[in-house]
């Protein structure tokens, strides 16, 4: 099998760290570059823990380059300490890089990346979708040179997470998200209906802590904070899935058990349904024409092993 080269953007982040921590350890991958935006973090902060994490499994060879300060309309909203912690990872001291960031911005890594893997490029993105757009608009040939798109995003039957219709990656860059999932290529969302559906727990905390390997070891510290969060959500200290969840599947590691393919539309109003990912989901109750133009795979399911899949290759790094 012959690895697929696959390019990450990402606001690193305590779930976006197991997601980079996951494609390390994918064998069907070949990570070739991560750019960074603002989001749980800003992309400064997120490139600079992106290329510790990076750092800790071993590796000096992927180019980690700082993406978009903001979205395209407004400013960022800023970090969101709570969920996951000032710097991003949960307030876990890690080792300072000994590697700078990429010359170039996240929006020309995925360009230059594009144009040397052309037609092979996989991209995954788990933040705000403002690199992906700014890619687009300074090459709007890009979805030829590029095999596929996956995001964690969106929220399909399920209500948001920053609004009662908005999930964080979607309503933090609503304009951006709709030229992204607009493009003419294969997408598929991965959106809160199913990352909430799944859960790490403590038992599974504790088995990386007891790794004796220094990236997962790390993301056992950095779930600490993440689990006070969700005690809220779950009533138990654990945590939901998005962004590892999104990387499995982008990898193949995780095949969805129910993912149709649909239109799938962003509102950029800015009434009290900006950043909602309407999909259309009709076919599954009436009998709706297909929908010829739909390129976006909405996954609502995956199998009751998903959190073992994840453990399981989190602790072979
Ligand atoms: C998404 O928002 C971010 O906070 C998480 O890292 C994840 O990508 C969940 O809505
Ligand atoms: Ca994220």
């Amino acid at each position: 099998m012959t690895a697929q080269p696959l390019y990450y953007d990402c606001d690193t982040g305590i779930d976006d760290s197991m997601a980079l921590a996951y494609l390390l350890a994918s064998p069907e991958i070949d990570l070739v570059g991560v750019g960074t935006v603002s989001g749980n973090t800003d992309s400064v902060q997120a490139a600079h823990n992106t290329l510790a994490l990076i750092q800790l499994s071993g590796r000096d060879d992927i180019p980690v380059a700082v993406g978009a300060a903001g979205p395209q309309v407004g400013s960022y909203a800023g970090p969101v300490p709570h969920i996951h912690g000032h710097n991003g990872i949960g307030d876990i001291i890690v080792p300072e890089p000994d590697r700078p960031v990429a010359a170039l911005d996240a929006a020309d890594l995925i360009l230059q990346l594009a144009r040397t893997h052309a037609g092979e490029l996989r991209l995954l993105s788990t933040g705000p979708l403002t690199n992906l757009a700014e890619a687009l608009r300074r090459a709007p040939e890009l979805p030829t040179l590029v095999k596929d798109v996956t995001i964690m995003g969106g929220a399909a039957y399920q209500c948001g997470n920053i609004s009662p219709v908005a999930e964080a990656n979607i309503g933090n860059d609503p304009e951006a998200a709709a030229d992204v999932l607009a493009a003419d290529w294969d997408i598929t969302l991965v959106p809160l209906d199913v990352t909430l559906a799944h859960t790490l727990e403590e038992e599974d905390r504790t088995l990386l802590l007891d790794s004796g390997r220094p990236l997962p070891t790390a993301l056992g510290d950095m779930l600490d904070l993440y689990f006070d969060f969700y005690l809220a959500t779950y009533g138990r200290r654990c945590s939901a899935i998005h962004d590892p969840l999104a990387a499995a599947i982008a990898v193949g590691g995780i095949v969805p058990t129910l993912a149709p393919v649909v239109d799938v539309v962003v509102d950029t109003t800015h009434g009290p349904g900006r950043g909602q990912t309407i999909c259309d989901l009709r076919g599954r109750y009436l009998a709706y024409p297909p929908q010829p133009g739909a390129h976006c795979r909405v996954v609502l399911e995956t199998g009751p092993d998903t959190p073992a899949h994840l453990l399981k290759r989190l602790l072979s790094l």
